[in-house]
């Protein structure tokens, strides 16, 4: 019965326990410091990516908008479902650097919209693929994964060399990136569907998979986040 001697003084948090309404007041103000430690910071994000790679940052900004093929590539990559089963951000430790070469920048994935970050791995991370392989280990390995590696479990995906790229669709998605904040010039704009005319769906997500990770030129063993 000691718990309930009416001798023990009460404790502070007992009596807000005890008073659903202070409760809930302190949770809510718990909370939004919480919260306001998060958010804000996201408010800056501009001057994060710069910050991240200050002073190289000019020397970094290799990062340019996927081309239109790139771009169409892209969403093949989505539609398919690939990031079901590859991420694509290499996590700042040191078995992850080893195998996958150096950890992502925020920067790489600003106009990525959305990111493809991920966290299921059942394949591979694939955040630096671009030049691992040729076009044709590429073509091959997504026609028929296991052609080229025996125990994979990979999906075929054979319709890929069939449907050809739709141009007029595209020139609507590189519009609604530079909506989005990607600077793609009028140019590009115009171009666009010129530029993967008659393009399989393989070849626009080959191209995509080649780009990743090579925008940033690293110089092995530097670190650059400080
Ligand atoms: C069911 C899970 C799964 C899905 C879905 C999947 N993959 Fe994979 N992927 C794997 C596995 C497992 C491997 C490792 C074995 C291999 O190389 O085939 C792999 C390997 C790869 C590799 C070789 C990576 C390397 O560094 O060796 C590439 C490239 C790749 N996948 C691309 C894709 C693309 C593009 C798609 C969507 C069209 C896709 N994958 C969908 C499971 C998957």
């Amino acid at each position: 019965m000691s718990e309930h001697n009416s001798n023990k003084p009460v404790s502070f948090q007992e009596k807000l326990e005890k008073n659903v309404f202070a409760l809930i007041l302190a949770t809510a103000i718990i909370v939004s410091v919480g919260g306001i430690v998060e958010i804000v910071p996201l408010f800056y994000l501009n001057s994060t990516f710069e910050d991240q790679v200050h002073p190289e940052y000019e020397e970094l900004s290799g990062v340019r908008p996927y081309t239109a093929l790139e771009l169409a590539g892209r969403d093949i990559y989505q539609r398919e479902g690939c990031y079901l089963c590859h991420s694509q951000m290499i996590r700042p430790f040191r078995d992850e650097k080893d195998r996958y070469g150096h950890y992502s920048l925020a920067v790489e994935s600003k106009y990525d919209h959305p990111f493809q970050w991920g966290s299921k791995r059942t394949g591979p991370d694939i955040a630096r693929l671009g030049g691992k392989y040729s076009d044709a280990w590429h073509e091959q390995h997504l026609r028929a994964p296991r052609s080229v590696v025996p125990e994979s479990v990979m999906p075929n995906y054979p319709w890929l060399d069939d449907a050809t790229i739709d141009g007029v669709g595209i020139e609507k998605r590189v519009k609604a990136m530079k909506v989005l904040g990607v600077p793609y010039t009028d140019e590009d704009i115009n171009n666009a569907a010129a530029s993967v005319e008659g393009k399989t769906e393989m070849q626009a997500l080959v191209a995509y998979l080649q780009v990743l990770g090579t925008m940033i030129k690293f110089e092995p063993g530097r670190d650059y986040r400080d």
